[in-house]
């Protein structure tokens, strides 16, 4: 049985990987606690003591307002972090695969999915973080396969952890009636975190390199927003309860929607994402169906 080494193993997504996969494999599952990523010794040790076959680094700061906030501390955890797993990844030999984001995107000016080959220029602390890790990562440890995960949502399910998300939002505003806006001038994909768990592990044998990792979306966010609503079938009317927002992204429209081609044809179909809309009406289905 592989050993996976999964770092952020009580967050989002690394708590969902640990649950679906805990059977399968034999995870090693360190709280902050027990391995802060910023301390390279301890991160050395670590590594020496088990010896893991993959790493799925997962633990970052990831709230983007908190990187702006406190760039050092972004920069401690979000690239020297990656530098200290990486290096001791590469020398026992393990497999590092590393949570890279959409917003690495931030600041391209191009319409239509991006793809991975595109020139970046990413305009927050926390994008510009991103991008550094992920040529850390290359450098300290070539093998590294990085994945540039979309904003991802769930259910809340007992026993794990939910940030605010997408489809959480519309759960609050039918609960409390307050309405939701949306950007108008911004595009992005969606991603069921589901989806993203159910492929994790036929990313341990892709090619080397960067890939684009979530639901694809041509449509605005508050034409997401507005399609997702309809899809609820409330009594509501959209028009009260979606709200476009028409001055948010003033200089230039925002677009960090991704193509998933190149994942695609480098897993041979094996890693599939559906696009944000049908990504969420499968997930109503499920919702439906019981899913928890
Ligand atoms: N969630 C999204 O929608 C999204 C979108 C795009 C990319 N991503 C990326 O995907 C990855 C996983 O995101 P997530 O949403 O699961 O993150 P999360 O819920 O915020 O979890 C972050 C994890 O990192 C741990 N951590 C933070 N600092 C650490 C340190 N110094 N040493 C060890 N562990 C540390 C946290 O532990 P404590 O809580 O105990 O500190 C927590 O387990 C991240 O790289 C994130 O940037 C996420």
């Amino acid at each position: 049985m592989q050993t996976i080494l999964v770092t952020g193993a009580s967050g989002f997504v690394g708590s969902r990987f640990v649950r679906r996969w805990g059977g399968a494999y034999n995870i090693l599952a360190p709280s902050h606690g027990e391995l802060d990523i910023t301390d390279a010794a301890s991160v050395e040790r670590y590594f020496a003591d088990n010896r893991p076959h993959v790493v799925l680094h997962l633990a970052a700061i990831s709230n983007t307002w908190q990187c702006e906030q406190n760039p050092a501390d972004s920069y401690r955890v979000n690239v020297s972090g990656v530098k200290n797993l990486a290096r001791a990844a590469a020398l026992c030999g393990a497999r590092f695969v590393f949570f890279s984001s959409d917003q690495v995107y931030n600041g391209n000016l191009e319409y239509g999915l991006l793809r991975e080959d595109m020139p970046l220029s990413p305009c927050s602390v926390y994008a510009r973080h991103k991008l550094e890790a992920e040529q850390v990562a290359a450098d300290e440890s070539p093998q590294s396969v990085i994945l540039r995960a979309t904003w991802m949502y769930d259910a809340p399910i007992e026993g794990l952890p939910v940030h605010a998300n997408f489809v959480e939002n519309f759960r609050r505003m039918l609960s409390d009636g307050t309405p939701l806006t949306f950007p108008v001038r911004e595009y992005r994909g969606i991603t069921w975190v589901g989806e993203v768990i159910e492929v994790l592990p036929r990313t341990f044998t892709l090619p080397a390199g960067v890939y684009n990792f979530g639901a694809s979306n041509t449509l605005n966010t508050y034409e997401t927003a507005c399609c997702y609503f309809e899809m609820l079938e409330t009594s509501l009317k959209c028009d009260a309860m979606i709200i476009p927002d028409a001055e948010r992204f003033p200089d230039h429209e925002r677009n960090i929607s991704m193509s998933n081609d190149k994942i695609v044809q480098a897993s041979n179909g094996d890693i599939f994402f559906n696009t944000t809309l049908d990504g969420l009406r499968i997930f109503l289905e499920k919702q439906k169906a019981g899913y928890r």
